[in-house]
C-alpha cells in the first residue's frame, strides 16, 4: 500500500520523519510531495496511492476521479473546507480531520497578534497593555478555548458567542456567556474568529458587526479569510471608524488596498501561519498517518468527516 503526503506549505522534518516511521511500521510506503504549484502535479502523485494526507491542500473532484486506488484522506488540521466531502463520499473516500492537534499553535498566535497590534506593531510610540481589556471568542472550539485560558491567565476579561456549544460548558470553562453576537461585538476591545468557513459563515464577518466593538478595537482572525466580508470592513475602517483594527494570518484578497487605507492599523501574515509550529506539524502529522493505519488496518473511523 501506498500513502501521499501532499503539502503545499511542507510539515517539518521531524513530522515528516515520524510520519513516514509510522507507515513504515505499518507496511506502507510512503510517497511525497512538497510544494507543489498545480493540481496537475497533485493529479499525478495521487494515481495510485491508498491514502492522502494533506493540510490546506484541495482536493477537488478532479483530484478524486484521478485517485482510482484512494480509500482515505487526511486533514492534518483542523478545518475541511479544503475537502470536497460529497465528492468523497460518491468516489468510497472516507474523508477526516485531525480536530485539537494543531489548536495551541494556533491560540498562541492570536495571543501574539493582540499584543503586537497593543504595541503598535513594534513602532516607536505609546502603546497600551493586553491584561484587563476584554476579549471576545466568535465560537468556542479547540482554538478558541485555549485562547480563552490564555488570555485569562494574562488578566484578560474573556466572553464567548457559540450557538453550538451549552451555555453550561462555556461557563465551566470560565468564560461569560455572550447571548448575541451582537452583544459580543458591542463588548470586546477584541474580538478573535473561530468559524470555519462555511456557507453560512463565508462573508459573514463585516461592517455591521464590527462597527458595533468600541473606540479603538481590534479584530483578529486566526480563522479564515473567506468569512470577513472585505469591502465592508475596508470601508468601514477606512472612512467612519479610523480607530478599528484588523490583524489576520491570512492576507485578504485585497490586501494592497487594506495596508495603503489602514496603514499602521492592518497586519496580514503572506501565508497561513497558524499553525507553523514543528509542534503543531508533528502533532497533526502523526494523528493523520495514525488515523490513516487504524482505518486501513482495523476500520477505525474516528474522526471521520463525511457519511
Ligand atoms: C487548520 O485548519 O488546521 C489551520 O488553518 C491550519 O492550516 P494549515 O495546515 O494549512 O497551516
Amino acid at each position: 500500500m501506498k500513502a501521499l503526503v501532499a503539502t503545499q506549505k511542507p510539515f517539518a522534518a521531524k513530522a515528516v520523519e515520524g510520519i513516514k516511521a509510522i507507515f513504515k511500521a505499518a507496511g506502507i510506503e510512503t510517497v511525497m510531495l512538497e510544494k507543489y504549484v498545480s493540481e496537475a502535479e497533485l493529479i499525478e502523485s495521487v494515481a495510485d496511492v491508498d491514502a492522502l494526507i494533506v493540510r490546506s491542500d484541495k482536493v477537488t473532484k478532479a483530484v478524486l476521479d484521478a485517485a482510482k486506488n484512494l480509500k482515505i484522506v487526511v486533514r492534518a488540521g483542523a478545518g475541511y473546507d479544503n475537502l470536497d466531502l460529497e465528492a468523497c463520499t460518491a468516489h468510497n473516500v472516507v474523508a477526516m480531520n485531525t480536530p485539537g492537534q494543531n489548536a495551541n499553535a494556533v491560540a498562541e498566535l492570536a495571543m501574539a497578534f493582540m499584543i503586537y497590534m497593543s504595541r503598535n506593531r513594534f513602532t516607536p510610540g505609546t502603546g497600551s497593555e493586553i491584561s484587563g481589556k476584554r476579549l471576545g471568542l466568535q465560537a468556542f472550539g479547540n482554538v478558541a478555548r485555549l485562547v480563552g485560558a490564555k488570555a485569562a491567565a494574562l488578566g484578560m476579561k474573556v466572553m464567548a458567542y457559540d450557538p453550538f456549544v451549552k451555555p453550561e460548558d462555556m461557563e465551566a470553562a470560565g468564560v461569560e456567556v455572550a447571548e448575541s453576537l451582537e452583544q459580543l461585538y458591542g463588548s470586546s476591545d477584541f474580538v478573535s474568529l473561530h468559524i470555519p468557513a462555511t456557507p453560512q459563515t463565508v462573508g459573514s464577518v463585516g461592517a455591521s458587526l464590527v462597527s458595533l466593538m468600541p473606540k479603538g478595537a481590534c479584530l483578529v482572525n486566526t480563522a479564515r479569510k473567506e468569512v470577513i466580508d472585505e469591502a465592508s470592513l475596508l470601508a468601514l475602517l477606512s472612512s467612519g471608524r479610523e480607530d478599528l483594527k484588523y490583524i489576520a494570518d491570512v492576507a485578504p484578497d485585497a490586501a494592497a488596498d487594506f495596508e495603503q487605507a489602514l496603514g499602521k492599523r492592518y497586519f496580514a501574515t503572506p501565508k497561513k501561519m497558524g499553525a507553523e509550529t514543528a509542534e503543531a506539524n508533528v502533532n497533526a502529522g502523526l494523528a493523520a498517518a495514525n488515523q490513516i493505519v487504524a482505518y486501513l488496518k482495523d476500520g477505525c473511523e474516528r474522526f471521520r468527516l463525511n457519511r
